[in-house]
C-alpha cells in the first residue's frame, strides 16, 4: 500500500475510533443544527480534527478540504477531500449504517480512496490504476445488465427541498423499473457498495465534494462509471451522481434525464 493511502487508511481508523466511542453514549453528544435537516455535533467536529492531526503530521504542506473546517490551502498539489462522519443523522439516533470517507486529489485527479465502515470494520480503498479493494479482497461492480434487476441506492433530499419535485417523478419512475431502491444515508458508504457489487447503481442530488471524492474512486478502479446527470464528468462541482457497473449507467442516466 502506498504511503498515502496508508495515512488515509490511519486516519480513518483513527476517527472510527472516537466514533464508536461516543455511540456507547449517544445522549450526552452536544448536536448543533447548520440549517434545515443539517445536523452537526462535537464528534463530527473531533473526528475531523483527529483526521487533519493525522495527514499533518506525515504530510504537512498537504491541503486539506474538510466538511467542518473548510480548506486549508498549502498551494499544494495534493488536497484530501474528507467527510468524518457520512451518515450523522443516522449516528445520532444509533442507526449503524455511516462511514469516515478520505480521498486524495493530486493535481486534476482523485488518486487515493479510503472509506470506512466502523462498524463493521470494512475498509474500502483504492489506488488510481491499482484496483479497488474491500479488506485484503480485491472487489469489482456487479454484473447486472438490465434496470429491471437491479437493486439501487438513492439518497432524498435532505436540506435544500428545491430539488424534491424533480426526485420525486424520478423516484417514482425508478420504483416501477427496477427492483428495488434503497435509502441508507451514508453516500461514501452508497458508493462503496456500487464498487463491491452490494448495489448495482447509486444516484443522488446535490451531494458534497466530500461526500463522493472517495467513493468516486472505489467505484472507478472497481470497473464502475461515474458520471453527472448530464452525462460529464462534473460530478464533483454540481453534486449530481450516477454511479453504476458500466451496462446500468446509461439506462439509469435515461430514466433520469426524461423526468
Ligand atoms: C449526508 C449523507 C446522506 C446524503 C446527504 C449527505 P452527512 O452526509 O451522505 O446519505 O443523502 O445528502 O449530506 O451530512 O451525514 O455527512
Ligand atoms: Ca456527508
Ligand atoms: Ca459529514
Amino acid at each position: 500500500m502506498s504511503g498515502i493511502l496508508n495515512i488515509a487508511v490511519q486516519a480513518a481508523y483513527n476517527a472510527g475510533g472516537l466514533i464508536q466511542q461516543a455511540s456507547r453514549s449517544l445522549e450526552h453528544i452536544r448536536v448543533d443544527r447548520k440549517g434545515h435537516n443539517d445536523f452537526v455535533s462535537e464528534v463530527d467536529r473531533r473526528a475531523e480534527q483527529t483526521i487533519i492531526q493525522t495527514i499533518q503530521k506525515a504530510y504537512p504542506n498537504h491541503n486539506i478540504l474538510g466538511e467542518e473546517s473548510g480548506l486549508i490551502d498549502n498551494n499544494s498539489e495534493f488536497t484530501w477531500i474528507i467527510d468524518p462522519l457520512d451518515g450523522t443523522t443516522n449516528f445520532l439516533h444509533g442507526h449503524p449504517q455511516y462511514s469516515i470517507s478520505i480521498g486524495v486529489k493530486h493535481g486534476d485527479k482523485i488518486t487515493y480512496a479510503a472509506v470506512f465502515d466502523p462498524n463493521r470494520n470494512d475498509i474500502y480503498t483504492a489506488e488510481l490504476g491499482k484496483g479497488a479493494k474491500l479488506n485484503d479482497s480485491r472487489i469489482r461492480v456487479s454484473k447486472t445488465a438490465n434496470l429491471a434487476d437491479s437493486l439501487l441506492a438513492t439518497g432524498f433530499p435532505t436540506y435544500d427541498m428545491s430539488f424534491l419535485e424533480r426526485y420525486l417523478n424520478i423516484f417514482r419512475e425508478m420504483l416501477k423499473s427496477t427492483a428495488g431502491q434503497r435509502r441508507a444515508g451514508s453516500a461514501a458508504l452508497d458508493l462503496a457498495y456500487v464498487a463491491s457489487g452490494k448495489v448495482d447503481g447509486f444516484w443522488e442530488f446535490n451531494l458534497k465534494p466530500w461526500d463522493i471524492a472517495a467513493g468516486y474512486l472505489l467505484v472507478k478502479e472497481a470497473g464502475g462509471l461515474v458520471c453527472d446527470f448530464d452525462g460529464e464528468q462534473k460530478m464533483l462541482e454540481s453534486g449530481n451522481i450516477i454511479a453504476a457497473n458500466p451496462k446500468l449507467v446509461t439506462q439509469i442516466l435515461k430514466t433520469i434525464q426524461n423526468n
